[in-house]
């Protein structure tokens, strides 16, 4: 297929270029490079360098390169920055989301494979957390989210779009030549790499009182390979169904890990010791949240299997060493 991947240039997008890619899809990435690096396109896809929110910039780029599926990437991710800046959240994360919209509807491209995120949640009742669960985001990034779910859903109706929304949760290691790089580094595992590596000398961690097992926060991460297989899952689901859209959390569930189990793991993975600091809790941080991704099991069939945290830890270790 033709694929216009937004957001190629970052974390996941490049690693799902990659492995479109390899599977023999023809790319374009477009991306305007804020928070991406040039250096983790894959040089066999098209990239277009360009703002999302230039709706006849995407227009044109759709219909020249006869484009046939969306996998919409691109977006403002900093929890802490949202909470000081919601303008750039729902001028990015929403205007420039339903601008691609207006633009797949004018070139008439569908389906849409949306990156949304379990931020949409805020703080659950309980967990783990399905998708019946009540959205109420505790934050301007996962309100916009949340916002441009609702937006696809008006145009899935309005415009007969295929959509799905994965709702990731903690997207983690490495894919066979890009890995994460994110500037601030706001995720556990590559700050604590860091302290692995020399590079900063103690991982802080924000609250050791929680309910929890050791205290500290409970996460679920999903190896960036298993995300990415979910996207061409739900590409051949859309594919082979009428317009609709669907909702699928995307985690590996079970215990999910503590930030303390996060370090002990990559103690173990890197080698190395790593010094912790405790922190103050932060506000909006929920003691524990874990996906029951039993719905994209059953519906999409599949099925992680790079569910170890060791084995994320690692291939996010080894493509750390290469740079
Ligand atoms: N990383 C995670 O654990 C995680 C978890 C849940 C959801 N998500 C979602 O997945 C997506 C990808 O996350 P990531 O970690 O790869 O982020 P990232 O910051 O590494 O990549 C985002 C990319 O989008 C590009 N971009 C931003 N705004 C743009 C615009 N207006 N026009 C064109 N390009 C634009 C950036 O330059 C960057 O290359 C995001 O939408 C994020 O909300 C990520």
């Amino acid at each position: 297929m033709r694929i216009f991947v937004t957001g190629g240039a970052g974390y996941i997008g490049s690693v799902m270029t990659d492995v479109l890619v390899d599977g023999g899809h023809e790319v374009t990435v477009f991306d305007n490079l804020s928070r991406g690096h040039r250096d983790a396109i894959n040089p066999r896809a098209t990239f277009v360098e360009g703002d999302l929110a230039d709706t006849p910039r995407v227009f044109r780029t759709l219909k020249s390169n006869g484009i046939e599926a969306v996998i919409h990437m691109a977006g403002d991710a900093l929890v802490a920055e949202s909470m000081g800046n919601p303008a750039r959240y729902y001028r990015n994360n929403l205007i420039a989301g339903v601008s691609l919209l207006e633009a797949m509807r004018d070139a008439g491209v569908s389906p849409i494979v949306f990156s949304s995120t379990c931020a949409v949640y805020g703080v659950p009742e309980r967990t783990p957390l399905d998708e019946r669960m009540p959205t109420r985001p505790i934050n301007p990034y996962g309100e916009s989210k949340l916002a441009f779910e609702r937006a696809l859903t008006c145009f899935q109706r309005a415009h007969s779009l295929k959509v799905v929304a994965l709702r990731y949760f903690n997207a983690a290691g490495a894919g066979l030549r890009s890995g994460e790089r994110h500037e601030p580094e706001t995720h556990l595992i590559p700050i604590v790499l860091d302290a692995a590596a020399g590079e900063s000398p103690t991982v802080t961690i924000f609250g050791d009182d929680y309910p929890t097992r050791d205290g500290t926060c409970v996460r679920d991460y999903i190896h960036v390979l298993d995300l990415a297989d979910a996207h061409l899952l739900a590409l051949d689901f859309l594919r082979s169904n009428d317009p609709r859209m669907e909702i699928y959390n995307l985690g590996c569930g079970g215990e999910g890990h503590t930030n303390r189990e996060v370090v002990s793991c990559a103690e173990k993975v890197t080698g190395k010791p790593i010094a912790i600091v405790s922190g103050p809790r932060r506000p909006g941080d929920p003691p524990v949240l874990v996906a029951s991704s039993d719905k994209a099991r059953r519906e999409l069939g599949w099925k992680p299997t790079r569910e170890r945290l060791d084995v994320m830890i690692e291939s996010a270790w080894k493509w750390r060493s290469t740079q």
